[in-house]
């Protein structure tokens, strides 16, 4: 079993990206700016974004982080979005999910130019991805691929079962790895009404747990020398931690792990390769890859 490390792989990618970003320092241009939104005080969404403003001081990015209180109207936080949309300084930006019941996601997620839309959820991107055309990709889905690419985890032809099939993470993921030479593997999606859940994850040669329900997958589930992603980062109320709780992931990670050929541990997974691929998606934005 060899465990797939995501923390030291994200590092290895910011690190290529700060060599990059010198270069265009270098040669005149300016940092790569990201701007993300905050709104609320949610312990999660804080530690994320967080994280995301300390990767894009390693990869030498400017970053500037706008945090509004839950008070804020949607018309409010629509307008700080056209706000940055026309702000020539800003190469890309986020919007950090969940937001508050009152505030439509869609809406503001439309509201977006799909052009700085590095989180690649504007209907326009996910639309491009379905389609096989370039554009930015959510930023989970593509760790999840950067990191088996690395370990030389191959997917094609190979069956992959994803549990859940969110619009951030089953959905686009499922679109990447059924695509030619993206993942040429054969797909099942699993969710809520799936019959035989265990059945289906058995079939698995790379199996992706991405449904937020801690320690869900239990060893039955998993075939001998599978590969198995773990996507879940819930947040477990524990007095024995420092910070009040723990982080679990959707794999019962200790009886999973012995029968599998490659395995992410929670934290230290799939979580800082997400940060390395939006800051991928930043200097593209910077770059003008996608779109001019
Ligand atoms: N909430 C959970 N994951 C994400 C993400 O990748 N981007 C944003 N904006 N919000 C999130």
């Amino acid at each position: 079993m060899q465990i797939l490390d995501g923390k030291i792989t994200a590092e290895k990618i910011r690190h290529e990206i700060a060599d990059e970003v010198q270069k265009m320092v270098s040669a005149g241009l300016r940092r790569p700016h990201l701007a993300a939104i905050l709104v609320g005080h949610d312990g999660g969404s804080l530690t994320y974004v967080n994280n995301k403003v300390k990767a894009c001081h390693d990869c030498g990015f400017e970053s500037t982080l706008l945090h509004f209180g839950t008070g804020i109207t949607e018309t409010e936080l629509i307008d700080e979005v056209k706000k940055l949309n026309d702000n020539p300084e800003i190469d890309g930006f986020i919007v950090q999910l969940p937001l508050p019941h009152h505030i439509s996601e869609r809406r503001v997620i439309e509201a977006i130019d799909y052009r700085k839309d590095v989180d690649g959820f504007h209907p326009v991107n996910t639309g491009r991805l379905n389609a096989g055309l370039p554009c930015f990709v959510s930023a989970t889905p593509r760790g999840i691929l950067e990191l088996l690419r690395r370990y030389d985890v191959r997917t094609r032809s190979k069956r992959v079962v994803i549990l859940g099939r969110s619009n951030i993470v089953g959905k686009p993921l499922a679109s990447m790895l059924m695509q030619r030479s993206y993942g040429d593997a054969t797909v099942t999606v699993c969710h809520s009404h799936t019959l035989n859940i265990a059945d289906e994850c058995r079939r698995a040669d790379i199996l992706i747990a991405a449904i937020g329900q801690p320690e869900f997958v239990t060893a039955d589930m998993v075939r001998e020398g599978a590969t198995v992603i773990d996507v879940g980062t819930t947040r477990i109320p524990d007095a024995s931690c420092a910070r009040g709780y723990r982080l679990a992931g959707d794999v019962k990670f200790d009886e999973v792990a012995p029968k599998c050929a490659y395995i992410t541990p929670v934290p230290g997974g799939v979580g800082p390769m997400t940060i390395a691929m939006l800051m991928q998606n930043t200097l593209a934005a910077a770059r003008k890859e996608y779109y001019h």
